[in-house]
């Protein structure tokens, strides 16, 4: 007899209905009598004991289905030791719910955020297992996290549209992609959509030679380029700046991202033509890729063996091809960023595409 909770937690992505569905067959094939509790909306199901009793049936059907049926919310990680509004003890009342259901494990799917808090409540003694999911790729201790490659098509597609309209009206393109504070989707998306300029957090604009670089194009008789921009690029001014004074930098930015004020710089050093397209949260919504679908059986499987052997306190990621139980204490706070002279980036650069440096 075993006792598991799910539960999905900050910005969704499209296959943490898969990889619960793997957690969950997983068990149900090996294990005589199970009982399953999806808390909803996040953390805040598991402090207000907001739950679910599901069975074998709410997990079919779901592979392809993107989202999560448990609903999702951010509690920041910053916040969780701060009482509620009615004074409540937000990790007192987390690990309630946990011992009045008399969990075996509490199964955690979420990003870099998420991790700390489930780090937090293995640290409180409760029995915790981690999911890496985020489509931006920047979880350490895992190659890859779900979500991502689902991602990477779309950002992709929306950067091939781009491509054929830019080419007819001669223009500048500039696709913003998520990522948060790191590179990977647009690096991925980017060199996949053939942009011509990729910027990313890691590596600080120089935006003379980003104008540098739309000009070659032009004399070289290219009409068109695009630019796949990380949300969180940076310029190697606002690079400099120390993190109070580029908050404030941004707060008093009067355009709507770092991708609409390149645009204007563009336009009024090279005369060009620029338009900027934002495909946001389109990147996390859908129907899970195949090479998630694949990736979130193989974890979601991963994690009930780790339930089977009463095995705990891991993120189970992915560590050259195969699954692996990663100890929490090991990750939790850390960030996988774009390392500047990686392979990757070398690659791209000798193909002649720029990254603004
Ligand atoms: O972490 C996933 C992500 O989509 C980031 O790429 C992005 O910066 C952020 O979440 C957006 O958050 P929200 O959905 O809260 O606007």
């Amino acid at each position: 007899m075993k006792r598991i909770g799910l539960l999905t937690s900050g910005g969704d992505c499209q296959a943490l209905n898969a990889a619960m569905r793997g957690v969950v067959k997983g068990l149900y094939e090996n294990i005589e009598d199970l009982e399953v509790y999806g808390f909803l909306n996040g953390y805040k199901g598991l402090i207000y004991c907001d739950y679910r009793r599901l069975d074998s049936r709410d997990f079919s059907g779901i592979l392809t289905k993107g989202g999560t049926i448990l609903g999702s919310s951010r509690v920041p990680f910053k916040t969780i030791h701060v009482p509620d509004e009615k004074g409540l003890d937000k990790v007192a009342a987390m690990k309630q719910t946990y011992n009045r259901l008399t969990l075996d494990c509490l199964v955690i799917l979420g990003g870099n955020g998420t991790q700390k808090t489930a780090n937090l409540l293995r640290e409180e003694g409760l029995n915790i297992l981690h999911l890496p999911k985020t489509i931006d790729n920047d979880i350490y201790g895992t190659d890859i996290t779900f979500g991502f490659q689902s991602a990477i098509n779309i950002a992709t597609d929306a950067i091939d549209c781009i491509h054929t309209t830019a080419a007819s009206h001669n223009r500048v393109f500039i696709v913003e992609v998520m990522g948060h504070k790191v590179g990977w989707l647009t690096l991925y998306a980017g060199i996949a959509g053939g942009a011509d300029i990729i910027l990313l957090p890691e590596i600080p604009y120089d935006t003379d030679k980003v104008i540098d670089a739309i000009n070659k194009r032009s004399q070289a008789g290219k009409g068109f380029t695009i630019l796949a921009v990380a949300e969180g690029a940076i310029s190697k001014e606002d690079a400099a700046l120390s993190k109070k004074e580029y908050k404030k930098r941004v707060a008093n930015r009067m355009f709507p991202s770092v991708s609409y004020e390149i645009a204007d710089q563009i336009m009024k050093a090279s005369g060009q033509e620029v338009r900027v397209t934002v495909p946001g949260h389109t990147q996390r919504g859908g129907s899970p890729c195949p090479a998630d679908r694949v990736l979130c059986t193989r974890l979601g499987s991963a994690a009930a063996k780790a339930i089977i052997d009463e095995d705990y306190g891991y993120m189970i990621g992915m560590v050259n091809g195969n699954t692996k139980r990663v100890p929490l204490k090991d990750v939790a706070g850390k960030l996988k960023v774009v390392e500047p002279d990686c392979q990757m980036i070398k690659e791209a650069k000798r193909t002649g595409i720029s990254f603004g440096i």
